[in-house]
């Protein structure tokens, strides 16, 4: 039995009062929650955040990270200084880093393997962009972000490796995939997770759907055989959205 496991992604938003306001409101409502819980703020209140979530059933994630441990890498944050602060996981190839920020399959696998290696846990996005899902293309591009993200990750390791999936049309415009189609490729995924690591990793791994999950939609989404739990951007932003989410029935 996989449990559900939301996750919300703060972004570039809020300054650190802002951002401790909300992680208070979250450990206080989401205290008899039921699912795994995890809140990535940006880098500037990773500590702040954290103070707060210790100890509650909320995790502290980071929303990137360098491919290096350390050295000269300007403007970059090294696994090493996100664990300092109390990191528990690391969100890892976001559709903003794939392509704003141009980080290709080699380097998110890089920083994958990287993260696992100093006993971070890892959500792993992956997605199609809208014209990849009109050529029919979804399934491959999909595999191929698994695939290649994955690559060189035990199967012990993979334990700890969540995969997120984020139709890139879907993020931050209010399309929603409908939960047919979300759950048409998360099984997709979830066999080819089997093929990579066999029936036992394939049952066993958590997938979460992304892009515009709101409390409207959370409940038929999670209701998929195959959907998991969710990676919330723009409504993780409050607790009125992110709460009825998180305690989605
Ligand atoms: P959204 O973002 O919920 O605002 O669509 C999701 C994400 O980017 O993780």
């Amino acid at each position: 039995m996989r449990n559900y496991y939301i996750a919300g992604n703060w972004k570039m938003h809020k300054t650190r009062s802002e951002a401790a306001e909300l992680a208070k409101t979250l450990v206080a409502q989401l205290k008899d929650g039921k699912h795994k819980y995890l809140v990535a703020p940006t880098f500037t209140s990773l500590e702040t955040v954290g103070a707060i979530v210790k100890e509650s059933n909320v995790l502290l994630g980071a929303q990137n990270m360098a491919a290096e441990e350390q050295g000269a890498h300007t403007g970059e944050v090294s696994v090493l200084q996100l664990k300092d602060l109390g990191v528990q996981v690391v969100i890892l190839g976001h559709s903003e880093r794939r392509h704003v920020y141009k980080e290709n399959d080699a380097l998110i696998n890089k920083k994958v393997n990287l993260a696992l290696k100093h006993g971070l846990e890892v959500i792993l996005c992956i997605g199609e962009l809208l014209e990849e899902r009109e050529a029919g293309k979804a399934e491959q591009v999909c595999e191929t972000q698994t695939v290649k993200g994955l690559a060189g990750v035990s199967a012990a390791d993979l334990a700890r490796v969540t995969i997120a999936y984020e139709p890139v049309w879907a993020i931050g415009t209010g399309k929603t995939a409908t939960p047919e189609d979300a759950d048409a490729i998360h099984a997709y995924v979830r066999k080819v997770i089997g093929k990579l690591y066999g029936a036992d990793a394939s049952a066993q791994i958590i997938i979460q759907y992304g892009g515009s999950v709101k409390p409207d939609n959370a409940a038929q989404l999670m209701a998929k055989e195959n959907i998991d739990g969710a990676l919330v951007g723009g409504a993780a932003l409050k607790a009125d959205t992110f709460v009825p989410i998180a305690k989605f029935s």
